[in-house]
């Protein structure tokens, strides 16, 4: 079995982090999305990755490199542009061969892994195997009908009315009848080859797809809220450490201080994470909050958000439910004049309080 995971695409949703960065690698809990992906392919005993990348290639090889941190052996496959995940597939037909490979999308995370879900793929040997979950409002995802015996007997792509209330997750286990499927499968009305198309083809040529419905906690980080309910998870999942340096503070809960941070005067309430190399200076941190390494806090208070590397905030208070990027300034207007000066790049979002 072989490992096919998506990290290309535009990810327009969260722009303006997207125009620099891959969406896949934000940190969440001070760890990139995708790394999640990678360790849970890892833990189910799948090695040879496919990594199908796009525009962002390079910061993604970067970060992932050979693979051999995570037990895996990763080559990459370049998709020109983003035409949709059946075509990802596509174009990574050389790579996958004849094998059964599990597809995973690289902007989301199983809480549970997919260890299970792949050995049930072993054992049964379906064409197709889709991981679904119980949702409260299908018509934002791809939905699929299940018969009494559990196969997928249709699916519906973001219906407006929906025939069941079970999404697709971004797993899927194919064995090689998918490179049929997505052979003759058409472009959909927004000019993607999708997946769900190319697994109806096989349902409707007799081959058997079977749904795996999972009782944990899944995510796709494709937009914002839903990037700090990720991060909101992973840091409720982490085991409290201080590594760093911690003067005149008060650490509450479950807080992570990575080796290198300085945090001074400053109230810490887990979960939190305060990345190396970072400094917090007469602030108050948390709950839920990443900062990542040589981020600059002082005289702030930040809760509920992501803080990407090397930002510096200060005199911001209170600053919540934000994805801030590498690098970003954000400090306090000198008074007089008291009014906001921004310098924000294309599609920035920003929101006043005053
Ligand atoms: P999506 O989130 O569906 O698409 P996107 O990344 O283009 O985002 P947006 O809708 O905000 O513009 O993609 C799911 C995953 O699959 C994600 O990790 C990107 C990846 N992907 C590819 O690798 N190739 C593709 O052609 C597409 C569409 C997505």
């Amino acid at each position: 079995m072989k490992a096919l995971v998506l990290s290309g695409g535009s990810g327009t949703r969260l722009r303006p982090i997207t125009h620099t960065l891959a969406k896949q690698l934000v940190p969440v809990g001070n760890k990139p999305v995708l790394f999640h992906g990678l360790e849970a392919i890892a833990a189910a005993g799948v090695t040879e990755t496919g990594i199908v990348v796009g525009d962002t290639r390079a910061q993604i090889q970067a970060a992932v490199g050979d693979g051999s941190r995570f037990g895996l052996e990763v080559s990459y496959l370049w998709q020109r542009e983003p035409l949709g995940l059946a075509h990802a597939v596509k174009i990574a037909r050389d790579f996958l061969g004849d094998d059964d490979f599990v597809m995973y999308l690289g902007d989301n995370v199983v809480f549970d892994g997919i260890t299970d879900f792949v050995e049930r793929f072993r054992e049964r040997r379906p064409a197709a195997q889709i991981m679904l979950a119980q949702v409260d409002d299908p018509r934002q995802f791809g939905v699929a009908e299940v018969s009494a015996d559990g196969r997928v007997t249709g699916l519906q792509e973001k219906p407006r009315r929906p025939r069941s209330d079970l999404a697709v997750v971004g797993v899927y286990l194919f064995s090689s009848a998918i490179h049929k499927a997505v052979a003759e499968v058409e472009p959909s009305a927004r000019g993607e080859l999708e997946i769900t198309d190319a697994v109806q083809w096989l349902i409707d040529h007799d081959l058997r797809a079977e749904a795996a419905v999972m009782t944990g906690c899944w995510k796709d980080t494709g937009n914002v809220p839903d990037m700090l309910e990720v991060n909101r998870l992973v840091l409720r999942s982490l085991e409290p450490s201080s590594a760093g340096v911690v003067r005149d503070s008060e650490i509450n809960g479950q807080v992570v201080v990575e080796p290198g941070a300085r945090v001074t005067g400053s109230v810490v309430v887990g979960p939190a994470v305060i990345g190396s190399g970072a400094t917090v200076t007469n602030s108050r941190i948390g709950p839920y909050t990443s900062i990542a390494e040589d981020c600059s806090i002082a005289d702030s208070w930040i809760r509920d958000s992501i803080v990407m590397p090397r930002a510096s905030i200060t005199g911001v208070r209170p600053l919540e439910s934000s994805l801030i990027g590498q690098d970003v300034e954000i400090t306090r207007t000198p008074e007089p004049p008291s009014a906001h000066r921004l310098v924000l790049g294309d599609r920035s979002r920003v929101q006043i309080a005053s």
